[in-house]
């Protein structure tokens, strides 16, 4: 291909792509699938790497990261990145309002109140449109340009179209995992047997900073924008400026208002007090801002913090209690975490007796002793947090943590291998906790999805010496089963039943399930894709493998170490015997009807009966599509329990129809 050809190529996929990313994250709509998108960005990579002089600043390939940023660029903020005085009472916040009318000699002045949300800061610079530099806060002064990483963001526009726009500008906002996202990160954890991550600020602030953007890309950050700074803005007050932003297509949480008084600001405040567990991300509070830019001005700043803004800051539900002792529990893959077992106590409408401790740095890091006054957190987390030792509490009786030698399962000695936090238990074959920690990996609906057997179950399976391996399952008689406790025929035919009916599952999952170290879901998916079944898997070497998308050396080593065992060959080939799955079949959904055709759905909360992801399965099979967001182009919001209040009034506020569960299975049968 020549120049003159490859240019007009390149602009007609990168306007191509554009539009579809448009579509996609400001009008919700998507007219293609994820793959044929990947398709036409690998297209626009190729030739920008055959003709690099042709990539444009813009490019979206920029989205799926690949640059390595061996050290980040230290650069000033043109205007210094502030931060907020906190206020934690009403009687506080009046107090800030006295100084506000105080300095504003009595003139009428309005406030302007958004979320406090808990992520990482990050200033935006756009020149002539198009972002040039995304710089973490630093000390304020100076930051790191993390620009690479930040393209990652799918939401963020990498060029504004819409004219007129200022030459240069800047849009500070929050970079953020949403729950949901981290929850699935956390969730990726566990199903390979990693640690999973404490919460979701530092998660997305390590991301930020890592040095391979592709990486950063496979992670899904998400931004909230909530500043906008520079000269000729041609804005008169901050609820300007965030139309404007909202306009030139950033992400905006829907939940600011604009208040007439301190006393609709505590409104505010109280009603996100409750509501704020069900927002997409996590919030610590309120942030009440001036409205008039003018007034801001004449208000002015002290060194640190303006004078026209503050945060209200909710209370972490926290309390302290004794620490009886640690405990340790062993995981399917070996790995050991200890438990602070705690004197029981209230905690936000829950009685806490256990609190994770993750690992023995952690311990370390808290200096705790056996019979200190602890202190105990519950965040956004369900799983309650010890955050520190009440010293003044300490008495000298209490005893210094000895971290476990030995495995308490079997007693092996634990190791620890260099630069891993984790002590690991390393006899998997003969580790109760492991083996059947594998069999419960095997049978979870993520996986074979045999529910007709539960925990207790493979327990008793593997007390009684019936099943010692996943393949095992496959050789139960109903005699064997009736041994168990309150097993009579029926039940034994129900669990065989549903072993039987696991043999149908697809091979995505019988890889998933059969628990190669790091090999979780999204990898098994991909892998199942790639190599098309299990013997050109088990034969493929590191090279190969590295060629597989989202592969990449510590997952290569993890598979081929895993065939090279000839137990795992053994496993397998039982499995094949007993007639499970081990090659691909259709790859995109077949068409099941066309009954949805036309339709737009957005599904959000929980649903007693289903998984939000089979959903959305339902929804493509009938020709339905999937929308990312509420818009007025969407046709059905599919509302379940602990629906976002966010969602809910945008989408009363568009017109968008509600349905319900029973509404949608209804229209499937048609
Ligand atoms: S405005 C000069 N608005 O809170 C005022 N900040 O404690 C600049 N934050 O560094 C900040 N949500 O990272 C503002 N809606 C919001 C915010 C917000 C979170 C963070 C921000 C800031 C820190 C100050």
């Amino acid at each position: 291909m020549s120049a003159i050809e490859a240019k007009k190529e390149i602009q007609e996929l990168v306007d191509q792509i554009n539009h579809y990313n448009e579509l996609y994250y400001q009008k919700n709509k998507s007219e293609i699938s994820d793959y044929e998108f990947d398709q036409l960005l690998k297209k626009l990579d190729d030739l920008e790497n055959e003709f690099p002089e042709l990539k444009q600043p813009d490019s979206p390939t920029q989205r799926v990261g690949g640059t390595i940023t061996k050290e980040f660029e230290n650069v000033v903020h043109q205007y210094p990145m502030l931060s907020l005085g906190n206020t934690y009472s009403k009687e506080e916040l009046e107090e800030f309002d006295v100084r506000v009318a105080k300095g504003l000699e009595g003139e009428p002045y309005d406030y302007f109140c958004e979320l406090k949300f808990d992520g990482v800061s990050i200033s935006l610079v756009y020149e002539n449109g198009i972002l040039i530099k995304a710089i973490t806060r630093g000390d304020g002064v100076r930051g790191d340009n993390v620009i690479a990483n930040a393209k990652t963001i799918r939401s963020l526009p990498l060029k504004i179209k819409l004219e007129p726009i200022p030459s240069r500008f800047e849009v500070r906002g929050e970079v953020f995992l949403s729950k949901e996202v981290f929850k699935k990160l956390n969730q990726e954890q566990e199903d390979i047997g990693e640690e999973t991550y404490a919460n979701a600020r530092n998660t997305a602030s390590g991301t930020l900073k890592m040095q391979d953007s592709a990486e950063v890309a496979k992670r899904k950050l998400d931004c909230y924008l909530y500043y906008l700074l520079g000269e000729e803005l041609n804005v008169s007050s901050h609820e300007e400026a965030i139309q404007k932003i909202e306009q030139w297509g950033f992400n905006v949480s829907p939940t600011y208002q604009k208040c007439k008084n301190i006393q609709e600001v505590m409104d505010y405040i109280v009603h996100w007090e409750k509501k704020r567990g069900e927002l997409p991300l996590e919030t610590d509070g309120v942030v009440i801002k001036v409205n008039s830019l003018d007034q801001q001005q004449r208000l002015g700043a002290t060194a640190k913090v303006p004078r026209w803004a503050i945060s209200f800051k909710y209370k972490a539900e926290s309390t302290s209690t004794r620490l009886n002792g640690i405990t340790y529990q062993v995981g399917r893959t070996g790995a050991v975490t200890p438990v602070a077992e705690l004197e029981p106590v209230q905690l936000a409408g829950t009685t806490v007796k256990r609190a994770s401790l993750h690992n023995a740095n952690e311990i370390t890091r808290l200096d705790l002793r056996i019979g200190d006054s602890v202190f105990v957190e519950k965040g956004g987390e369900i799983i309650p947090k010890v955050t520190g030792v009440d010293l003044t509490q300490r008495k000298d009786t209490t005893a210094s943590v000895v971290y476990i030698s030995e495995c308490p399962e079997c007693g092996t000695p634990l190791i620890r291998k260099e630069g891993e936090a984790n002590h690991y238990c390393p006899n998997d074959s003969g580790c109760p906790p492991q083996i059947k920690g594998r069999i419960e990996h095997f049978i979870q609906r993520k996986a074979m999805d045999i529910d007709s057997l539960g925990e207790q179950t493979i327990k008793q399976l593997f007390d009684l010496g019936l099943v010692n391996s996943p393949a095992d399952l496959y050789d139960l008689k109903k005699e064997d089963l009736l041994r168990l406790e309150k097993v009579k025929d029926k039940s034994a035919e129900n669990m065989l039943a549903g072993i039987e009916a696991s043999k149908s599952t697809r091979f995505q999952s019988v890889l998933f399930a059969i628990g190669i170290r790091f090999v979780g879901k999204t990898v098994a998916e991909k892998l199942a894709y790639y190599f098309k079944s299990m013997d050109k898997l088990a034969a493929a070497s590191v090279e190969e493998l590295l060629k597989a998308p989202e592969v990449g050396e510590k997952i290569a080593q993890s598979v081929v170490q895993f065939f090279n065992q000839p137990h795992h060959v053994n496993e397998i080939a039982r499995l094949k015997k007993a007639g499970l799955q081990m090659e691909s079949t259709s790859v995109e959904p077949e068409l099941i009807s066309q009954r949805l055709e036309g339709k737009s759905f957005v599904i959000s909360g929980t649903f007693e009966n289903y998984e939000r992801d089979q959903l959305k399965e339902m929804v493509l099979a009938n020709g339905g599509r999937i929308l990312s967001g509420v818009s007025a182009k969407l046709d059905y919001l599919l509302a379940g329990e602990n629906m976002g209040p966010a969602k809910l009034e945008k989408a009363r506020k568009l017109g968008v129809t509600l349905i319900t569960i029973g509404d949608f299975e209804k229209m499937l049968i048609g």
